[in-house]
């Protein structure tokens, strides 16, 4: 077994050493995946031993991603492993969701179980691993906040200075909170994502930083694990589609790159379809594959949405995603405020509850099924990304009716569920209660 870094570029294939500090091709600019030579298992064997592993108490095997260490076989000494026991995370139920969706059932992969709440951390252990071998001190990513309270977390627990770039006022409390509590550097920086982003690929060398953004191959790997874990919890059934939410497009590049290197490994026998959704204002990718890929991709220069995960015109991983968007036969859809705001409250009553960008995957299943695209009798699993705790300003302004949508719509709130301000007073309170409020 050789693991090794390949340029994504098809035109170029450079290959480059495991341990080389790259982020991407010296030689054409082009992005990096980690590439594997001889990979051969017995896929029957590999799952009893997956299964079993859930019983054993050490922490490898623990994680639900180094639980699957034979398909990230990018380390050659587990000791740089660094586990808070990511991954891990219910595939979800809900007929609630099903039917505003207008399909028959439908199912969430919930990411936000994770250690630090969003799936981010499947990927970070990973990259932080690679950092540990190659002898980093200072790890830094640039974030519209998960990946910073993700890298945080892992950076501090494995010992490493963490320095993050936020825009500043333009991410989640809870996130920030996260990574100002875990012991980030934190430096909020007066630009958009894709603005600071340029910024610190520039500056990372000169600054012997180690980056973690999701360019860095090996957040991709852990990444992947996310389909492996879906597949393994479906007892290696596919679904029809797997829908998650667009931003920087670097889960879309890593679970389609799970699912086609477990059909090619034999671990399952086709792929599932991907349906990428991103928001209305900041949804490049959707444009691009209008277009059907032809011409130039197009960054959006001011992407706004409320969504603030996903609030990215430029997406790094864009080359990635779009290759497997086609290989899977796959889609791109958009979706309003509004339509994001409303599924969010859905996924919240069915007692199941995420942060905005994730419920982007519900409003857009429910856009696809009234299409067509989607069969009412399909196999769905929805990528719910990140926990409800990530972004509470969002909840309470829907509930209170204070939303108000970029362009300065305030959103109507569908499912808007208002809390009642009472006096100390049991007359007052009991006849509240009764009018069946
Ligand atoms: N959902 C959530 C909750 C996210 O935090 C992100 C990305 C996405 C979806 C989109 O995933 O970028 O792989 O397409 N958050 C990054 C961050 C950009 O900095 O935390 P993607």
């Amino acid at each position: 077994m050789e693991a090794r870094l390949v340029c994504f570029d098809q035109a170029c294939r450079a290959t480059y050493d495991i341990t080389e500090v790259l982020y991407s091709c010296p030689r054409c600019g082009g992005l990096l995946e980690v590439d594997y030579q001889d990979w051969d298992f017995d896929p029957a064997v590999m799952k009893r031993l997956w299964r079993e592993r859930r019983m054993n108490e050490t922490p490898l095997d623990q994680s639900g991603v180094w639980r699957y260490r034979e398909l990230i076989p990018f380390l050659n000494d587990y000791r740089h492993v660094v586990t808070l026991r990511e991954g891990n995370t219910p595939l979800l139920e809900s007929a609630r969701a099903a039917a505003y969706a207008g399909l028959k059932t439908i199912s969430f992969k919930h990411q936000g179980f994770n250690p630090t709440g969003s799936f981010k951390d499947n990927g970070m252990t990973c990259g932080v691993a690679q950092a540990l071998r190659l002898g980093m001190r200072r790890v830094a990513c640039v974030s519209t906040g998960n990946t910073s309270a993700s890298m945080t977390a892992y950076a501090s627990a494995a010992g490493l200075q963490p320095i993050i770039f936020v825009p500043h006022g333009n991410i989640a409390f809870g996130k920030l909170a996260q990574a100002l509590e875990y012991g980030a550097l934190t430096l909020q920086v007066e630009a958009n994502f894709d603005e600071i982003l340029a910024l610190v690929r520039k500056l990372a060398e000169r600054l012997g930083i180690y980056l973690l953004n999701s360019i860095n191959p090996f957040r991709v790997e852990g990444q992947k694990t996310i389909a492996v874990e879906l597949m393994d919890q479906r007892d290696w059934r596919v679904p029809d589609w797997v829908v998650l939410p667009g931003g920087n497009l670097g889960n879309t590049a890593a679970l389609g790159k799970g699912f086609r290197e477990m059909r090619a490994l034999g671990l399952i026998d086709r792929l599932p379809r991907l349906a990428v959704i991103q928001a209305e204002g900041a949804a490049p990718f959707y444009e691009f594959a209008q277009r059907r890929g032809r011409g130039e991709f197009c960054p959006v220069r001011n992407p706004e949405t409320l969504a603030t995960a996903i609030r990215i015109g430029a997406p790094v991983s864009w080359p990635k995603a779009w290759y497997e968007v086609t290989q899977s036969n796959g889609v791109v859809e958009k979706v309003s405020e509004e339509e994001i705001a409303d599924a969010k409250a859905q996924i919240g009553r069915a007692g199941i509850g995420c942060e905005p960008a994730s419920a982007a995957t519900l409003a857009g299943i429910r856009k696809l099924v009234a299409r067509g695209v989607i069969d009412r009798e399909a196999e769905v699993v929805a990528i719910l990304t990140g926990n409800l705790l990530k972004d509470p300003d969002y909840i309470y302004r829907y509930h209170t009716g204070q939303l108000v949508t970029p362009s300065g719509r305030r959103v109507a709130g569908q499912f808007a569920n208002r809390p009642i301000v009472v006096p100390n007073d049991p007359d007052r309170i009991a006849e509240v209660l009764a009018c069946g409020v």
